[in-house]
């Protein structure tokens, strides 16, 4: 038997990438950026097998390209909207992802985000290494308190139901929309209510994004729900970037119709250094880190590796987001 050829798009820690090597025959991506278009068209030629990031398209013509032979995408993240799976699955192809290890990293991420946003943390870390601190002022960088205010989730998932679990500990009052889950048991838990998406934006202080990206989610934060929100909330988007349309959230931000921002994903990511969105003082940027700590990482890299030599073997994929292409085998 032959070893199996793989493409892996970026440079990946030195132990994983030795594991792999143990069983596979590796074209590395060794760079920071991700490979360009054409590039990864080349690299994908023949391939047994593909490990991607969320930055890599994966679409027919990808597919095509790797061939007949190719027998499984893992995706190194839980989201997959990077994968055109309905075009994997047609060919038979698992593809997996990375639920479950970076959970409380990326509540943890938005709940920081959130505090960060209400009290003003990194304008106040700007305005004293502007040399702005001339004395204790009463009225200096007044925020929005976060005990007891009322925090609107959109998308009751793994992570949108970890941020009603820390917003617990903040005497919050948490309301939740999502067009799948009604009914979930852990929202009597966690004290959380179902509720429709025009009254979570009318009630919330907080608003934090949770929901995949789908044509269903595409700008859902647009102007029409922008004008529905407090003049004193605060967005926050750890989820896709996608999901909020950045021109109206500009202008809302501009205009002061809602209070400030904080984005850990934008569209498009990215975002350009000229974006409108960075001359903006009432909002906070991260390079999409929510799930960015060693560990969560670590098992992240893992768990597509498991991914990706299951698939390889012919093995179920531990975590598979289209399992129907089982049952045709
Ligand atoms: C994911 O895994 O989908 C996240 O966006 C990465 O942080």
């Amino acid at each position: 038997m032959t070893t199996p050829r793989i493409f892996i798009t970026r440079r990946i820690p030195a132990d994983k990438l030795a594991q792999v090597r143990q069983y596979c025959q590796v074209d590395l991506w060794d760079e920071e950026l991700p490979p360009p278009h054409q590039a990864l068209l080349e690299h994908v030629q023949g391939v047994e097998a593909i490990l991607c990031l969320l930055t890599d398209r994966m679409d027919a013509e990808v597919m095509d390209t790797a061939g007949p032979q190719l027998k499984v995408i893992s995706n190194c993240a839980v989201g997959y909207d990077n994968i055109v799976v309905a075009e994997a699955t047609r060919r038979g192809i698992p593809v997996g992802n990375t639920p479950g290890v970076l959970t409380d990293t990326t509540a943890d991420f938005a709940f920081a985000l959130l505090m960060a946003a209400a009290r003003r943390v990194v304008e106040g870390d700007a305005f004293t290494r502007a040399g702005k601190w001339k004395t204790w002022g009463l009225t200096q960088l007044l925020g929005q308190d976060v005990t007891g205010a009322t925090l609107g989730i959109i998308g009751f998932g793994r992570i949108g139901k970890g941020m009603a679990k820390r917003a617990q500990g903040f005497d919050m009052r948490v309301l939740y929309f999502d067009p799948v889950i009604q009914d979930d048991p852990y929202a009597a838990e966690v004290g959380a209510q179902n509720t429709d998406l025009d009254t979570l934006l009318r009630q919330a202080d907080f608003v934090s994004v949770h929901t995949p990206l789908s044509k269903e989610t595409y700008h859902l934060i647009g102007e029409e729900a922008l004008v529905k929100m407090k003049p004193t909330a605060t967005l926050i988007n750890t989820a896709r970037g996608p999901v909020v349309d950045p021109d109206a959230l500009y202008h809302a931000l501009k205009d002061g119709r809602i209070s400030c921002a904080a984005l850990d994903v934008t569209d498009p990511e990215p975002v350009p250094p000229d974006h409108p969105l960075l001359t903006l003082q009432n909002l906070i940027i991260t390079p999409h880190i929510a799930s960015a700590s060693v560990e969560t990482r670590g098992k992240m890299i893992q768990m597509s590796i498991d991914n990706l030599l299951a698939g390889l073997r012919g093995e179920r994929l531990p975590n598979c987001v289209n399992p129907e292409v089982y049952a045709s085998k």
